[in-house]
Protein backbone atom coordinates (compact mmCIF):
# COMPACT_ATOMS: atom_id res chain seq x y z
CA UNK A 1 0.00 0.00 0.00
CA UNK A 2 2.71 2.00 1.00
CA UNK A 3 4.82 1.91 -2.12
CA UNK A 4 1.52 2.49 -4.54
CA UNK A 5 1.32 5.77 -2.36
CA UNK A 6 5.00 6.39 -3.41
CA UNK A 7 4.79 5.69 -6.92
CA UNK A 8 1.45 8.06 -7.57
CA UNK A 9 2.64 10.53 -5.97
CA UNK A 10 6.16 10.77 -7.86
CA UNK A 11 4.22 10.04 -11.29
CA UNK A 12 3.55 13.74 -12.14
CA UNK A 13 7.36 14.43 -11.34
CA UNK A 14 8.63 12.11 -13.48
CA UNK A 15 6.20 13.03 -16.78
CA UNK A 16 6.81 16.26 -16.26
CA UNK A 17 11.09 15.65 -16.08
CA UNK A 18 10.41 13.22 -18.99
CA UNK A 19 8.53 16.35 -20.99
CA UNK A 20 11.31 18.98 -20.10
CA UNK A 21 13.88 15.99 -20.79
CA UNK A 22 12.39 16.16 -24.56
CA UNK A 23 12.14 19.43 -24.88
CA UNK A 24 15.79 20.35 -24.12
CA UNK A 25 16.61 17.66 -26.59
CA UNK A 26 14.28 19.66 -29.09
CA UNK A 27 15.34 22.68 -28.28
CA UNK A 28 19.02 23.07 -26.76
CA UNK A 29 20.30 21.55 -29.42
CA UNK A 30 23.50 22.90 -31.15
CA UNK A 31 23.13 26.35 -33.23
CA UNK A 32 24.76 27.38 -36.06
CA UNK A 33 27.99 27.95 -35.04
CA UNK A 34 29.31 31.97 -35.22
CA UNK A 35 31.23 32.36 -38.27
CA UNK A 36 29.93 31.87 -42.29
CA UNK A 37 29.58 28.36 -43.33
CA UNK A 38 30.29 27.50 -47.13
CA UNK A 39 27.40 25.61 -48.76
CA UNK A 40 29.91 22.29 -48.21
CA UNK A 41 30.31 23.13 -44.20
CA UNK A 42 26.29 23.94 -44.11
CA UNK A 43 25.48 20.87 -45.76
CA UNK A 44 27.63 18.20 -43.73
CA UNK A 45 26.89 20.24 -40.38
CA UNK A 46 22.99 20.42 -41.30
CA UNK A 47 23.10 16.51 -42.59
CA UNK A 48 24.56 15.79 -39.48
CA UNK A 49 22.80 13.06 -36.81
CA UNK A 50 21.92 14.05 -33.55
CA UNK A 51 19.50 12.95 -30.92
CA UNK A 52 17.06 16.44 -31.59
CA UNK A 53 17.44 15.50 -35.38
CA UNK A 54 15.99 12.15 -34.72
CA UNK A 55 13.28 13.11 -32.76
CA UNK A 56 12.37 15.90 -34.79
CA UNK A 57 12.35 13.52 -38.20
CA UNK A 58 10.12 11.70 -36.59
CA UNK A 59 7.47 14.68 -36.62
CA UNK A 60 8.60 16.13 -40.03
CA UNK A 61 7.18 15.03 -43.19
CA UNK A 62 9.40 13.56 -45.87
CA UNK A 63 8.87 12.92 -49.10
CA UNK A 64 6.47 10.03 -50.95
CA UNK A 65 8.51 6.75 -51.49
CA UNK A 66 8.50 6.63 -55.34
CA UNK A 67 8.77 3.04 -57.26
CA UNK A 68 11.51 0.93 -56.09
CA UNK A 69 12.66 0.23 -60.10
CA UNK A 70 12.58 2.42 -63.06
CA UNK A 71 11.65 0.66 -66.14
CA UNK A 72 11.37 2.00 -69.89
CA UNK A 73 8.23 0.13 -70.90
CA UNK A 74 8.18 1.13 -74.34
CA UNK A 75 11.88 0.17 -75.16
CA UNK A 76 13.49 -2.35 -76.56
CA UNK A 77 14.93 -5.16 -74.09
CA UNK A 78 18.75 -6.44 -74.59
CA UNK A 79 18.89 -9.62 -72.63
CA UNK A 80 22.25 -10.19 -71.55
CA UNK A 81 24.07 -13.33 -70.83
CA UNK A 82 24.06 -14.80 -67.10
CA UNK A 83 26.18 -13.44 -64.98
CA UNK A 84 29.45 -15.95 -64.47
CA UNK A 85 30.63 -16.38 -60.14
CA UNK A 86 34.62 -17.31 -60.99
CA UNK A 87 37.55 -15.18 -61.35
CA UNK A 88 40.98 -14.22 -59.87
CA UNK A 89 41.20 -13.91 -55.89
CA UNK A 90 39.57 -10.60 -54.19
CA UNK A 91 42.79 -9.93 -52.37
CA UNK A 92 44.84 -10.61 -56.24
CA UNK A 93 42.26 -8.02 -57.53
CA UNK A 94 42.17 -5.68 -54.94
CA UNK A 95 46.33 -5.82 -55.00
CA UNK A 96 46.00 -4.74 -58.90
CA UNK A 97 43.21 -2.38 -58.79
CA UNK A 98 44.43 1.44 -60.70
CA UNK A 99 43.12 3.67 -61.97
CA UNK A 100 43.29 3.13 -65.95
CA UNK A 101 42.45 6.10 -67.90
CA UNK A 102 43.60 4.92 -71.81
CA UNK A 103 42.10 1.86 -73.51
CA UNK A 104 43.03 -0.09 -76.44
CA UNK A 105 40.15 -0.65 -79.38
CA UNK A 106 39.71 -3.91 -78.93
CA UNK A 107 35.70 -3.63 -77.63
CA UNK A 108 34.87 -5.78 -74.50
CA UNK A 109 32.24 -8.73 -74.92
CA UNK A 110 28.51 -9.12 -74.14
CA UNK A 111 29.91 -11.46 -71.07
CA UNK A 112 31.81 -8.81 -69.98
CA UNK A 113 29.28 -5.66 -69.77
CA UNK A 114 26.54 -7.99 -68.16
CA UNK A 115 28.90 -9.34 -65.49
CA UNK A 116 29.99 -5.35 -64.92
CA UNK A 117 26.44 -4.67 -64.57
CA UNK A 118 25.88 -7.63 -62.42
CA UNK A 119 29.12 -6.08 -60.33
CA UNK A 120 27.29 -2.85 -59.88
CA UNK A 121 23.71 -3.62 -59.29
CA UNK A 122 23.35 -7.17 -60.36
CA UNK A 123 20.48 -8.87 -57.52
CA UNK A 124 21.96 -11.70 -55.09
CA UNK A 125 19.18 -11.78 -52.72
CA UNK A 126 15.98 -11.20 -51.60
CA UNK A 127 14.41 -9.84 -48.29
CA UNK A 128 10.35 -8.57 -47.68
CA UNK A 129 10.03 -8.30 -51.01
CA UNK A 130 12.72 -6.84 -51.72
CA UNK A 131 15.58 -7.44 -54.27
CA UNK A 132 18.88 -7.15 -52.37
CA UNK A 133 21.89 -6.00 -54.64
CA UNK A 134 25.70 -6.79 -55.22
CA UNK A 135 26.20 -2.62 -53.21
CA UNK A 136 25.39 -2.09 -49.78
CA UNK A 137 22.39 0.15 -49.51
CA UNK A 138 21.33 2.25 -46.36
CA UNK A 139 18.00 0.71 -45.64
CA UNK A 140 18.03 -1.29 -48.62
CA UNK A 141 16.75 1.80 -50.65
CA UNK A 142 18.56 1.67 -53.54
CA UNK A 143 18.22 4.64 -54.88
CA UNK A 144 20.54 3.97 -57.69
CA UNK A 145 19.61 3.36 -61.24
CA UNK A 146 22.59 2.44 -63.88
CA UNK A 147 22.95 3.73 -67.20
CA UNK A 148 25.48 3.10 -69.98
CA UNK A 149 27.33 4.68 -72.63
CA UNK A 150 27.80 2.09 -75.13
CA UNK A 151 30.21 2.48 -77.30
CA UNK A 152 32.58 -0.38 -78.34
CA UNK A 153 30.94 -3.36 -77.35
CA UNK A 154 30.43 -6.93 -79.24
CA UNK A 155 27.05 -7.40 -81.19
CA UNK A 156 25.69 -4.10 -79.63
CA UNK A 157 24.83 -1.25 -81.11
CA UNK A 158 26.35 2.08 -79.83
CA UNK A 159 23.64 3.50 -77.92
CA UNK A 160 22.56 4.91 -74.48
CA UNK A 161 20.87 1.94 -72.11
CA UNK A 162 19.37 1.98 -69.08
CA UNK A 163 20.02 -1.81 -66.71
CA UNK A 164 17.09 -2.86 -65.53
CA UNK A 165 18.00 -4.66 -62.32
CA UNK A 166 14.52 -7.52 -61.93
CA UNK A 167 16.10 -9.24 -65.08
CA UNK A 168 18.80 -8.24 -65.38
CA UNK A 169 18.56 -7.16 -69.25
CA UNK A 170 19.16 -3.56 -71.22
CA UNK A 171 16.63 -1.04 -72.18
CA UNK A 172 17.51 0.98 -75.37
CA UNK A 173 16.65 4.77 -74.43
CA UNK A 174 19.00 6.51 -77.34
CA UNK A 175 20.78 4.93 -80.50
CA UNK A 176 23.76 6.30 -81.73
CA UNK A 177 27.11 7.69 -80.98
CA UNK A 178 27.47 9.54 -77.62
CA UNK A 179 31.49 9.78 -77.41
CA UNK A 180 31.49 13.67 -77.93
CA UNK A 181 28.67 14.50 -75.99
CA UNK A 182 29.79 12.21 -72.66
CA UNK A 183 33.46 13.84 -73.06
CA UNK A 184 32.29 16.79 -73.61
CA UNK A 185 29.68 16.72 -70.65
CA UNK A 186 32.77 14.97 -68.59
CA UNK A 187 34.89 18.62 -68.66
CA UNK A 188 36.48 16.81 -71.66
CA UNK A 189 38.19 14.00 -69.81
CA UNK A 190 38.48 12.07 -73.10
CA UNK A 191 38.56 8.43 -71.67
CA UNK A 192 34.92 8.89 -71.15
CA UNK A 193 34.63 8.50 -74.81
CA UNK A 194 37.42 6.25 -75.35
CA UNK A 195 35.97 3.71 -73.00
CA UNK A 196 34.21 0.91 -74.16
CA UNK A 197 31.64 1.73 -72.23
CA UNK A 198 31.06 4.66 -69.52
CA UNK A 199 28.49 3.66 -66.49
CA UNK A 200 26.43 6.55 -65.76
CA UNK A 201 25.26 6.42 -61.84
CA UNK A 202 22.32 8.24 -61.60
CA UNK A 203 20.21 8.27 -57.81
CA UNK A 204 16.84 8.98 -57.16
CA UNK A 205 16.97 10.56 -53.89
CA UNK A 206 13.31 10.67 -52.45
CA UNK A 207 13.71 6.46 -52.12
CA UNK A 208 15.99 7.30 -49.82
CA UNK A 209 15.10 10.81 -48.45
CA UNK A 210 11.55 9.20 -47.59
CA UNK A 211 13.28 7.43 -44.63
CA UNK A 212 16.53 9.48 -43.73
CA UNK A 213 15.25 13.04 -44.70
CA UNK A 214 17.78 14.77 -45.78
CA UNK A 215 20.77 12.89 -44.52
CA UNK A 216 19.86 10.66 -47.28
CA UNK A 217 21.91 12.75 -49.40
CA UNK A 218 24.75 11.53 -47.35
CA UNK A 219 23.99 7.66 -47.53
CA UNK A 220 23.51 8.21 -51.79
CA UNK A 221 26.97 9.73 -52.29
CA UNK A 222 28.43 7.36 -50.04
CA UNK A 223 26.63 4.50 -52.00
CA UNK A 224 27.68 5.67 -55.21
CA UNK A 225 31.20 4.45 -53.66
CA UNK A 226 30.20 0.94 -53.17
CA UNK A 227 29.02 0.22 -56.48
CA UNK A 228 32.30 2.32 -58.70
CA UNK A 229 34.30 -0.25 -56.40
CA UNK A 230 32.38 -2.91 -57.59
CA UNK A 231 32.83 -2.22 -61.17
CA UNK A 232 36.80 -1.36 -60.43
CA UNK A 233 37.47 -4.77 -58.84
CA UNK A 234 35.26 -6.47 -61.57
CA UNK A 235 37.04 -4.86 -64.07
CA UNK A 236 40.13 -6.03 -62.97
CA UNK A 237 38.88 -9.81 -62.53
CA UNK A 238 37.93 -9.21 -66.42
CA UNK A 239 41.58 -8.13 -67.59
CA UNK A 240 39.75 -4.65 -67.96
CA UNK A 241 40.89 -1.37 -66.69
CA UNK A 242 38.67 1.44 -65.49
CA UNK A 243 38.16 4.47 -63.90
CA UNK A 244 35.93 6.60 -62.02
CA UNK A 245 34.88 10.37 -62.64
CA UNK A 246 33.35 12.64 -60.22
CA UNK A 247 34.35 15.63 -62.34
CA UNK A 248 31.35 16.20 -65.01
CA UNK A 249 28.96 19.42 -66.01
CA UNK A 250 26.13 17.95 -64.08
CA UNK A 251 23.60 19.47 -66.19
CA UNK A 252 25.15 18.30 -69.17
CA UNK A 253 25.02 14.22 -67.83
CA UNK A 254 21.50 14.42 -66.62
CA UNK A 255 20.44 15.46 -70.03
CA UNK A 256 22.41 12.73 -71.45
CA UNK A 257 20.71 10.56 -69.44
CA UNK A 258 17.17 13.06 -69.67
CA UNK A 259 16.65 13.17 -65.94
CA UNK A 260 15.55 16.03 -64.26
CA UNK A 261 19.14 17.07 -62.16
CA UNK A 262 16.68 17.48 -58.75
CA UNK A 263 14.51 14.16 -58.37
CA UNK A 264 17.07 12.12 -60.23
CA UNK A 265 20.32 13.25 -60.76
CA UNK A 266 23.93 11.88 -62.19
CA UNK A 267 26.57 11.44 -58.76
CA UNK A 268 29.35 9.53 -60.51
CA UNK A 269 30.69 8.02 -64.08
CA UNK A 270 32.68 5.52 -64.00
CA UNK A 271 34.62 4.74 -67.15
CA UNK A 272 35.38 0.85 -68.71
CA UNK A 273 37.73 -0.33 -71.54
CA UNK A 274 40.04 -3.49 -73.01
CA UNK A 275 44.03 -3.03 -72.12
C1 LIG B 1 35.34 10.77 -55.65
C2 LIG B 1 36.37 10.54 -56.72
C3 LIG B 1 36.31 11.27 -57.88
C4 LIG B 1 37.24 11.06 -58.90
N1 LIG B 1 37.12 11.75 -60.06
C5 LIG B 1 37.99 11.50 -61.05
C6 LIG B 1 37.84 12.18 -62.30
O1 LIG B 1 36.94 12.98 -62.52
N2 LIG B 1 38.74 11.90 -63.27
C7 LIG B 1 39.77 11.01 -63.10
O2 LIG B 1 40.53 10.80 -64.03
N3 LIG B 1 39.92 10.35 -61.93
C8 LIG B 1 39.05 10.55 -60.91
N4 LIG B 1 39.16 9.87 -59.73
C9 LIG B 1 40.21 8.81 -59.61
C10 LIG B 1 41.41 9.31 -58.80
O3 LIG B 1 42.11 10.27 -59.53
C11 LIG B 1 42.28 8.09 -58.46
O4 LIG B 1 41.56 7.18 -57.70
C12 LIG B 1 43.53 8.53 -57.69
O5 LIG B 1 44.39 9.27 -58.52
C13 LIG B 1 44.29 7.33 -57.11
O6 LIG B 1 44.72 6.48 -58.13
P1 LIG B 1 44.26 4.94 -58.21
O7 LIG B 1 42.76 4.90 -58.33
O8 LIG B 1 44.93 4.39 -59.43
O9 LIG B 1 44.70 4.25 -56.97
C14 LIG B 1 38.27 10.08 -58.71
C15 LIG B 1 38.31 9.35 -57.52
C16 LIG B 1 37.37 9.56 -56.55
C17 LIG B 1 37.42 8.70 -55.30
Amino acid sequence: MFGQRKISKFMPVAVWLAVFAFVCILFAHDKNPEEKLSIGERFHYETAQTWKGALGDMFRSKPKLPPQYKTYRDSKKIELPKPQFRGIALEEAIEKRRSVRNYSDKPITMDQLSQLLFAAQGVTGHMYGKALRTAPSAGALYPFEVYVVVNNVENLPRAIYHYSVLDHTLELLKKGDFRSKITDAGLKQEMLGDAAVTFVLSAIFDRVRHKYGERGYRYTYIEAGHISQNLYLQSVSLGLGSVCAGAFLDEKVNKLIDVDGRKEAVIYLHAVGSL
